[in-house]
């Protein structure tokens, strides 16, 4: 089984593998109320454990009549970043995308999960904690198998972050005096490594900056950090054009022939969805008659004239390109620091120096961007590939899935990092894993759960 919790939705679902890179899946979506966002972590984590009771009630009911020897082994997708100490322990460092709950902050969400879901008495263990980047990774790899697995598992929805796969020796991990946390695996030789992306460039030395950005991260829940998820993500294109748009109404006389409700969505902040974005993008309409209707139902600006419309679709697909060209970065960045398109880019440099260059690729790659180097030609020879496969990046998430041209106008901006372009750009794959972080998350609890067996814990512990 899996659970997920990280955007706009909570959702459950459990998974039957059938081989083949197929699977089957039973699955419920819940909207998080809003104030749960900002509550109690009592109140969020018994709101999750009801949800998982309503699921096991429907659909695994045998569950409720059988001894707790046959526990359902649940990964729990948790996307905010955590200090995971083991594979189902994890203590929440921060909240990000709206969320504020004061008191969870520090604490082990899996134990405040499994707790909960102890005081309903359902036959579930959270067996495995998962970063939805890391589920994505996983479910990817299952999917598309190829002689490697996926590099990447990406999410450009309600936040954005990455997950890919380094080499162990390229890693050093803590031993604290005392105790085991810094001992793992060595076994395959890999660590998947969750980079929290979306809080890259924290001290604004590279990103672009508007006065809209600013603005909206004053008077989010979290100032000054998650500064590229703000440019990037789901969350926030909608209110970035709110801000604009409002600032050309009240200083430019936008809409001063047009009817504004008095208590439009333009008014409120979070008031405009990020699909206004994806929906007035896909107009290509002569009249922009879906731009209008959309100005009408989600702006609450009706009677706009064709100029008004046309600026509208202007600032949309800038703000829209402007995200799809940095999610670029980091893909450039990844690929670049772990050499998959050079051997000679692998380097030995023990982990504190891998991580500057991880930081100093994206860096770089920003810059090729922005100060707008040439693009490399369509034809330039490809660099001493490691070998054929593809560079498999498998992504998800509302922007990816529903904004049009995404994925176009993120491929230009990776063929315009040098090094990228020049060396194969074509050799990289980008494909959806849809819900991917919940199949991955039940993949990685069905390891989790096999490892402990392993090890010598009980059937019955578990
Ligand atoms: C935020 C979270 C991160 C998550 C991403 C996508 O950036 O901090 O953990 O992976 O959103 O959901």
């Amino acid at each position: 089984m899996a659970v997920d919790l990280g955007g706009t939705n909570f959702r459950v679902c459990s998974v039957t593998l059938l081989g083949n890179s197929n699977f089957k899946i039973a699955q419920e979506k819940t909207q998080i109320p809003r104030d749960l966002m900002v509550g109690t972590s009592k109140k969020l984590f018994s709101f999750m454990a009801q949800q998982i009771k309503n699921f096991v009630e429907t659909h695994h009911s045998d569950h409720f009549t059988e001894s707790s020897e046959h526990r359902l082994q649940l990964g729990f997708t948790f996307s905010f970043p955590v200090d995971q100490k083991a594979v189902n322990k994890g203590y929440l460092i921060r909240w990000t995308k709206g969320f504020d709950i004061k008191d969870a902050v520090g604490q082990d969400v899996c134990e405040l999960l499994q707790n909960e879901i102890d005081a309903l008495e359902i036959p579930v263990r959270v067996a495995a904690l998962v970063n939805d980047t890391v589920g994505t990774l996983m479910a990817r790899s299952y999917e598309s198998p190829g002689k490697h697995g996926a590099l990447i598992g990406a999410i450009f929805g309600t936040g954005t972050n990455g997950a890919y796969v380094e080499n162990l020796d390229k890693l050093t991990k803590m031993t604290a005096p005392g105790n085991t946390f810094g001992e793992y695996d060595k076994s395959t030789g890999e660590m998947v490594v969750n980079t929290e992306w979306g809080n890259f460039d924290k001290g604004m030395n590279v990103l672009p900056d508007t006065e809209f950005d600013r603005q909206l991260d004053r008077d989010s829940v979290n100032p000054g950090i998650q500064m590229f998820e703000k440019r990037v993500s789901g969350m926030f294109l909608g209110e970035i054009l709110r801000l604009t748009v409002l600032k050309l109404k009240n200083e430019a006389g936008m809409f001063s022939t047009s009817n504004v409700k008095e208590n439009a969505p333009l008014f409120e902040q979070w008031g405009v969805d990020t699909s206004v974005l994806s929906d007035i993008e896909g107009d290509k309409s002569e009249d922009l008659s879906q731009v209008r209707q959309v100005a009408e139902e989600k702006l609450g600006v009706s009677e706009i004239t064709l100029d008004e419309a046309r600026a509208l679709k202007i600032l949309v697909h800038a703000i829209g390109k402007r995200s799809a060209r940095l999610s670029a970065v980091p893909i450039a960045a990844i690929i670049l620091a772990t050499g998959k398109l050079s051997p000679a880019e692998t380097t030995t440099k023990p982990t504190h120096q891998r991580r500057q260059s991880l930081i100093e690729k994206a860096t770089t790659a920003f810059q090729s961007l922005i100060l707008g180097n040439p693009p490399a030609a369509d034809t330039a020879p490809a660099g001493p590939a490691t070998d054929d496969e593809p560079i498999d990046v498998g992504v998800d998430g509302s922007v990816v899935e529903f904004y049009p041209g995404f994925e176009e106008y993120l491929r230009e901006a990776l063929r315009e990092v040098n090094e990228v372009g020049n060396l194969g750009e074509k050799r990289v794959r980008i494909g959806i894993a849809k819900d991917g972080s919940g199949v991955g998350a039940a993949l990685i609890a069905l390891v989790a759960t096999k490892a402990a067996l392993m090890a010598g814990m009980k059937k019955g512990d578990l």
